[in-house]
């Protein structure tokens, strides 16, 4: 129990694993043994995804972990999404290498005050991004990412009225799209805020044969300069089948591995923080994964992740919904 609270406060690590010598060997072992899958999202350190079974945006991580047949699904990413994938399975055993990792978006939006928030718009169906909790999901009427929000807020009869959360950027940019005027919580992600407008335009400028490929999550400004905006799916196939040679990245610089794997012969640049000399930057969330906490949960089949059972049964369907819409759309 010691064991289990520990984990629970710093992502404990077994020493004895610091010792292997191919940890990643014998993390396929274990795994084969386990009759496990690691699902790795886009901004994990580029090792992990290397080794991950499957590499993806949230959306297909979701459909990934609604589709598996393996016992133990491991998500090396954040909270949510290990979240997302115990509601779809609930008899398989989910793990996350490290239960700090949180995510400030879904934060920003606590479950009593998002209750508060939609009760007063009775007449209004809730769409919510899905960095949000377990119990945000329950409270609503479909789930969307950045790869399918448009298809899904289009698919609504033009004159239903929709209320969107947590994102307001993602929001914004999902209203001037598609010309709606969803009500929007109030809520931002700090790692996609925080993207230098001004350092992005000195790099444009000495690079003006570089293409701006952006996060909805960013701010509007940001998105105004743009060649193109989309989940972190939509920028690694525009990456790959744009004429352009060089883009500048605006989001989680982990996207870089895969769009440099898929395009070697392209440039890639991360943007800029304003808030630091670093020339990328990362979501310390998805950072606290390491190759050795994700061998460390798979020996001893913990952190597991949770979900109350009643909460379970009222957030799966708002994300069943949005599979069904998905796969109908071939997303
Ligand atoms: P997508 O992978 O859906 O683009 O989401 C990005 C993100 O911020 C995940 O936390
Ligand atoms: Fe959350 Fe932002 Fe990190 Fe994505 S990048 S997990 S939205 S804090």
């Amino acid at each position: 129990m010691e064991l289990k609270e520990n984990w629970l406060k710093q992502g404990y690590v077994d020493e004895s694993i610091s010792n292997i010598d191919n940890l990643e060997e014998s993390f396929a072992k274990l795994k084969k043994e386990k009759n496990a899958v690691l699902m790795a999202h886009f901004y994990q350190d580029d090792l992990i995804q290397d080794i991950a079974d499957f590499v993806g945006d949230s959306l297909a991580l979701a459909q990934f972990a609604a589709k598996t047949d393996a016992d133990i699904i491991m998500v090396a990413g954040v909270h949510f999404m290990g979240e997302t994938a115990k509601i779809l399975s609930p008899k398989k055993t989910v793990l996350v290498p490290d239960l700090n990792a949180g995510c400030s978006l879904a934060d920003s939006c606590p479950p009593d005050e998002f209750e508060k928030f939609i009760n007063q718009y009775p007449d209004h169906k809730v769409v919510t991004y899905v960095n949000t909790s377990a119990e945000i999901k329950a409270l609503s009427d479909i789930v969307v990412t950045s790869t399918n929000a448009k298809a899904i807020v289009d698919s609504f009869p033009a004159d239903e009225k929709l209320i969107f959360g947590p994102d307001r950027n993602l929001g914004n940019y999902i209203n001037g799209i598609t010309g709606r005027e969803m009500i929007l919580w109030d809520g931002a992600c700090h790692v996609h805020e925080k993207f230098s407008l001004e350092k992005i335009l000195e790099l444009k400028k000495e690079n003006p044969d570089a293409e701006i490929l952006t996060h909805p999550e960013c701010k509007k400004p940001l998105l105004m300069v743009s060649d193109h905006v989309g989940s972190t799916a939509s920028l690694l196939n525009y990456s790959q089948s744009s004429s352009s040679n060089k883009f500048i990245v605006a989001t989680e610089a982990g996207i870089l591995h895969q769009m440099q794997l898929k395009s070697p012969d392209k440039v890639f640049i991360p943007a800029p923080p304003n808030d630091s000399t670093c020339a990328c930057n990362e979501c310390e969330f998805m950072r606290l994964n390491t190759m050795q906490k994700i061998y460390n949960a798979l020996k001893y089949s913990w952190p597991t992740v949770e979900v109350e059972e009643d909460v379970r049964v009222k957030a799966v369907k708002p994300i069943e919904r949005m599979l069904d819409i998905s796969a109908k759309l071939e997303l």
